[in-house]
């Protein structure tokens, strides 16, 4: 792990491997992509017939036909034009800070959302399409928590005045519904707006009906139960759609969210000279969903070699994973006093540790919490302490093998994130 880190760090350049045809990047103070999360790329997990996550995917493909194009295998390096700008994101949306995405140079990123597809795939001439992908963001550690997940993204297109019509008596929602916070977009007529709003509900209620009685013959339970499944929409909020709305299902207890869709924004349409277009889109992840669905205990066993997880599932097939034995966990702790805060600096994240533990335990770390935080009365310096806690997925770790990691950690910490052991 190190070794490929420090070879990446030394380079010039960053070179992509693989499944990135072995393109060169220049560093920049953009920089912050790891060797851990570099060495995913071209994992693939969703062309893998018998993987869960292509499980997935594929009940969302088969699910909606033909009539949609397939698209899996579009690069995840794009530019923050592409994942930002083309969908409005505003200029200072938290989504694009260091601590939150993975940048090769400034010019260049792991897409965090299918969505930075959106504007290529209908500038190519594509009207109703699906896309499934890996994508990457900061984030903090724990067993629902991983730097690289998947979606899939749906886009549907109608000509104005001609949006297909829906049965709606069967939908778990009233009439579609939008408001001043939530709004219609002025340049389409209301009816237009209703019937696009009434087929993106019918559609997406369609969808998660079906996913979900997949998840029910798993579990026994007769199909017939399918259509009473709760579901309920909620208000939304991205930058490239209005209204915007999540779905919700009543699973196990509790409220489930989903998904993520609404209504295009015109200006996305616009882009791919659609200016008498209207049409929706959603997104939805792939990992929360295949964990309930498959009962499986920690997001890192997506991304296990070993046959005792792999040799479990079968393409069209949802079923209930058998835990191996779990090995035992080896926790430590690490406290630090934080930088002084400069002027126009992002300052210390707990995403940069959480990188860096990452980078230097990979798979073994299980979950990093903060313990304990408070200011000096004095000198007003702010110290973190965190709990990591390391366990495999497949083996007994030693204390001693931890020990190494755990030094890794306290010697790369002052060096790379500017923090004073304490
Ligand atoms: N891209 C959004 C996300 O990652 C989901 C989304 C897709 C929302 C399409 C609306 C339309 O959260």
């Amino acid at each position: 792990m190190s070794l490929r880190l420090s070879l990446v760090r030394a380079a010039a350049g960053i070179r992509l491997t693989a499944g990135l045809l072995g393109a060169s990047y220049p560093r920049d103070d953009h920089t912050n992509i790891t060797g851990a999360v570099l060495a995913k790329v071209g994992s693939d997990l969703h062309q893998q017939p018998n993987h869960p996550i292509c499980i997935m995917a594929t009940l969302m493909r088969d699910h909606f036909g033909p009539l949609y194009t397939y698209h899996d295998a579009l690069s995840p390096v794009v530019s923050p034009a592409a994942n930002f700008d083309s969908l409005g994101f505003e200029k200072d949306h938290p989504g694009r800070s260091l601590s939150d995405s993975y940048y090769i140079n400034k010019d260049t990123m792991m897409r965090t959302h299918t969505s930075a597809h959106q504007v290529e795939l209908l500038q190519k001439g594509h009207r109703n399409f699906l896309v499934v992908a890996d994508v990457y963001r900061r984030d903090e550690i724990d067993s629902t928590h991983y730097p690289v997940f998947h979606q899939v993204e749906g886009v549907r297109v109608f000509d104005r005045g001609n949006v297909e019509a829906v049965d709606s008596s069967n939908l778990a929602s009233g009439p579609p519904n939008a408001s001043a916070d939530n709004p219609r977009q002025a340049c389409y007529t209301t009816v237009d707006s209703e019937a696009v709003e009434w087929h993106l509900k019918a559609s997406l209620e369609g969808m998660v009906r079906s996913i979900f009685a997949a998840a029910q013959q798993a579990q026994g339970i007769a199909t017939t139960q399918e259509s009473e499944l709760k579901m309920r929409w909620v208000d939304g909020y991205f930058p490239f759609t209005s209204p915007s709305y999540e779905l919700e299902v009543w699973y196990e207890g509790k409220w489930m969210e989903v998904l993520g869709c609404g209504v295009i924004q015109q200006h996305i349409l616009e882009q791919a000279n659609l200016h008498n277009s209207v049409g929706w889109a959603f997104g939805i992840g792939l990992e929360r969903l295949a964990m309930a669905f498959f009962r499986i205990p920690d997001i890192r066993l997506f991304w296990s070699q070993d046959p005792r997880f792999l040799g479990q599932f079968s393409a069209g097939k949802v079923t209930h994973f058998e835990p191996f034995s779990r090995y035992p966990s080896c926790t430590k702790d690490v406290s630090f006093w934080l930088p002084e805060a400069k002027d126009g600096e992002e300052g210390f994240h707990p995403n940069d540790l959480f990188e860096l533990v990452r980078d230097v335990a990979g798979d073994l770390v299980e979950d990093v919490k903060l313990t304990d935080s408070f200011v000096h009365p004095k000198t007003k310096r702010e110290s973190h302490c965190y709990r990591i806690t390391y366990r495999s997925m497949d083996r007994n770790v030693t204390n001693e093998e931890i020990n190494v990691l755990q030094d890794q950690v306290r010697q790369l910490a002052p060096e790379r994130l500017d923090v004073q052991l304490r």
